[in-house]
């Protein structure tokens, strides 16, 4: 069996973080509020009432946040733009002190190394542009897109790959049809205009940032679904699963139409939402690579709430982590090979931008988290020695941070930070991680 030992040469390390989750100084040097200053300021919404204020203090301390990088000895970094601390409303005018923000990391990354790859959005949304709608208002879509322009005018010289949205099926659930996230709607399937609106939203941007010679991608949070029984009604509940999480956000870049969303009572234009011309806007600009944000597999049944078309069970045999996800590594494997089964010619190569696990701060050394990457690493490994092309590996994440709704209990940092003092603690896990990449690379080149 291939092994992480055996992954290709030129494979790329990183890690991965989002603005919000770690860079705090809200209100500082002219930044607009997002939904999610908004959200996290409703009563109950967040776990201990917990908010992004602060988080790690990112906005100052990003030198020794890159010394980290350093230290890991990482080919990429993935980070995330806060939209409204480049315009704080959205739309209006630009905030000079906002962009020279990303400026400076930008330069300390090179300076270290590094290789940026910026995320444009990573759900915190400008207050402002929420107050007319969100991603409900299609407007959003040519707002995001002027909005890349101004971003890629002042960084585009340094960095060749951006990402444009991450994980819109996450954030159109959990943000517009369940309100766990910001901005916290209920709309259930009427949320997923704002689906389409985000898809739009790529497909415009993604045209701006190839007429500057940049390269596109999109993160999408994809994951393997099993249905609990080979019966008809649990085959037909995991195909409904699968188009809404998977397919509703990966068929149009890749294939240029959706998937039949007929299972889930919405009608074919989104409720009319899609208007004629805007699949080839979604489509035709193309994907340099996938970025896929892996986490685990999902376990579907047939409903036993009428009001859904699916039920989603637990996988009782899986160790799970201590956010309560079911660990199964082989499924990330199964999940690329189904990929290119499915796509076929039409799957560009494929980066993972997204993979790691929340350990339980009292659990040290962090042990779980190197049995979650080193699995997860062979499999990857095993793919592409079955033919998958595969790039490169951004793990979940440089630092703990906020975890959205949970606030800052769950704990996916390669380094630990303590959110009293905001010292940084390398972990178990953070020396693992150095060490692999330095033998992976010692390997390849010897
Ligand atoms: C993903 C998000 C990321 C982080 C991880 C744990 O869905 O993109 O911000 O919260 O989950």
């Amino acid at each position: 069996m291939p092994d992480r030992y055996d992954l290709p040469a030129g494979f790329r390390w990183g890690a991965a973080t989002a603005a919000y989750q770690i860079e705090g100084a809200v209100d500082e040097d002219g930044r607009g509020p997002s939904v999610w200053d908004t959200f996290t300021a409703r009563p109950g919404a967040i776990r201990d009432g917990h908010t992004g204020a602060v988080a790690c203090d990112h906005y100052h301390r990003y030198p020794e946040d890159i010394a980290l990088m350093k230290g890991l000895g990482l080919d990429g970094y993935r980070f995330s733009i806060a939209w409204s601390r480049v315009l704080p409303t959205g739309s209006g005018p630009v905030n000079p002190a906002g962009l020279a923000f990303y400026d400076r990391l930008v330069d300390a990354l090179l300076e270290a190394g590094i290789t940026p790859l910026p995320t444009l959005f990573h759900w915190d949304l400008p207050q402002a542009l929420e107050d007319h709608g969100g991603w409900l208002n299609r407007d959003t879509a040519h707002h995001f897109a002027d909005y890349a322009a101004v971003v890629t005018d002042r960084l585009g010289d340094r960095i060749p790959t951006w990402i444009t949205l991450n994980e819109p099926f996450v954030h159109t659930v959990f943000g517009y049809a369940l309100g766990t996230h910001a901005p916290g709607r209920t709309l259930m399937f009427e949320a997923l205009p704002a689906a389409h609106h985000q898809l739009l939203a790529h497909g415009l941007a993604a045209s701006v940032l190839h007429d500057r010679g940049l390269e596109v991608m999109l993160s999408n949070n994809l994951t393997l679904v099993e249905p609990a029984t080979p019966s008809p009604d649990d085959a037909a509940a995991a195909a409904a699963y699968d188009a809404l999480h998977n397919r509703l956000f990966t068929d149009p870049v890749l294939l240029g139409r959706y998937p039949d969303l007929s299972a889930l009572g919405v009608p074919d234009d989104i409720y009319g939402a899609v208007h004629p011309g805007d699949l080839d806007l979604i489509h035709t600009p193309g994907l340099d690579a996938l970025g896929l944000n892996f986490y685990n597999p999902t376990r579907v049944a047939a409903p036993t709430d009428p009001g859904l078309p699916f039920d989603l069970v637990d996988i009782p045999e899986a160790p799970h982590t201590a956010f309560g996800w079911p660990v199964v590594p082989d499924a990330l494997r199964q999940l690329l090979l189904h990929l290119r089964d499915f796509y076929g010619k039409a799957l560009p190569p494929v980066t993972v931008t997204e993979n790691g696990c929340s350990v339980d701060e009292s659990t040290t050394p962090d042990h779980p988290r190197i049995d979650y990457l080193a699995t997860h690493l062979d499999a990857l490994a095993t793919a592409i020695a079955e033919g998958l092309d595969i790039r490169g590996y951004y793990t979940w994440s440089l630092l703990d941070n906020f975890e959205w709704a949970e606030g800052y209990h769950q704990r996916f940092g390669l380094v630990h930070v303590d959110f009293a003092t905001q010292k940084r603690t390398p972990r178990a896990s953070y020396a693992w991680y150095r060490d692999l990449i330095a033998a992976h690379r010692a390997h390849r080149s010897g």
